[in-house]
């Protein structure tokens, strides 16, 4: 005797009960409403009929067949649902959007010297410029005194635009700007970002920022270069700091400099972030160019100046003992944040 639709039903309701994977349910599927499924069979009980049973009997299959799809999808779909929220539990905790817990924010600490030498340049009456970050070869090179195919390029290879624009060097590459936009006498700084194409290691990043200055007077010379960079140092490391000049070649200053301070991490004795000589090359500076000033529209007969490009990232490097360059765009809030003032 061919089971009946309620022990049918009953049969599977327990089956499902005991089903608790995706592959349990799509077994469930072909065993009862598969094309030999067990209630698919009951149709064939159809013939043994009276033609006047048969359409309620065929309604009362067709019925069972749509509430086991519907008790299986069900189950299906709850147990699903349980795994994707088993999953979710397991997922350690991290909501991107959250505020980080610090006590207090804090400034980076490029931003802390910045604003040291800031303060201590406009208090000498030096105004604060900003400028670009996207330049042309012009104010990067060609006013700056370094034509096409000259050496000092290789030095600041750098990123280029399709435009033929590129991400400004150095700070220099406002001199003419500035120069043009004052005129004579003038006293600026202007910090900025640089970029290079380097191959970053503890003292080297393609990223960095320069603090430029210049000063266009009358009777400007050396000796007024030396008395600023010395006040300047010697009030952000808060005492007085040892200093050396070197000739240095830079094709927009005449003569030029290197000024170095002896390295505040190891002492002088020599250490990675010096590359064991003990100095830092902190500012080269010098006497500026003739051409350059010609370029900016200063007339030579009456004016010099002097001009400096301090490594502000150097600068922050020795001021808070921090060893690797790379730290500073780390965006490592741990070592970022420690610098309140
Ligand atoms: N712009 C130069 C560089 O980044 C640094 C520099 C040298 C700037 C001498 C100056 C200077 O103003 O006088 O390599």
């Amino acid at each position: 005797m061919a089971i009946s639709m309620d022990e049918l039903w009953k049969q599977f309701c327990e089956n499902l009960t005991n089903a608790d994977s995706s592959e349990a349910f799509e077994q469930l599927r072909i065993r009862y409403l598969g094309k030999k499924g067990e209630i698919t069979g009951l149709l064939k009980n159809m013939g043994a009929l009276a033609a006047d049973q048969r359409r309620e009997y065929g309604q009362k299959v067709n019925e069972l067949k749509e509430r086991t799809e519907k008790a299986i999808t069900e189950k299906a779909m709850q147990a699903h649902v349980k795994e994707v929220e088993r999953k979710i539990a397991m997922t350690p905790k991290f909501d991107l959007t959250q505020p980080l817990k610090l006590e207090e924010g804090s400034y980076h600490p490029i931003t802390l010297v910045q604003r040291d030498c800031e303060k201590i340049f406009a208090s000498m009456g030096f105004t604060i410029e900003d400028y670009d970050e996207i330049v042309d070869d012009y104010h990067c090179f060609e006013a700056l005194n370094i034509p096409k195919h000259h050496p000092a390029r290789d030095m600041q290879d750098t990123y280029y635009l399709t435009n033929g624009q590129l991400l400004k060097t150095h700070t220099s590459a406002a001199q003419n700007a500035i120069m043009r936009k004052y005129g004579a006498p003038l006293r600026a700084i202007f910090p900025g970002r640089c970029f290079r194409n380097e191959s970053t290691d503890a003292c080297h990043e393609n990223t960095f920022f320069q603090m430029e200055g210049i000063m266009i007077d009358e009777n400007i010379s050396i000796s007024n270069l030396i008395y600023f960079m010395k006040t300047m140092l010697s009030e952000v490391f808060q005492r007085d700091i040892k200093v050396r000049l070197r000739p240095g070649f830079f094709p927009f200053v005449e003569p030029g400099f290197e000024l170095d301070i002896s390295c505040l991490i190891c002492g002088g004795k020599g250490c990675p972030s010096c590359k064991n000589s003990g100095w830092l090359e902190l500012c080269p500076c010098g006497m500026i160019h003739p051409n350059v000033l010609k370029a900016g529209g200063i007339d030579t007969e009456k004016y010099t100046g002097f001009a400096f490009g301090l490594g502000l990232t150097r600068l922050a490097m020795m001021k808070y003992g921090i060893k690797d360059i790379r730290d500073l765009n780390s965006g490592n809030l741990k070592s970022l944040s420690q610098f309140v003032q």
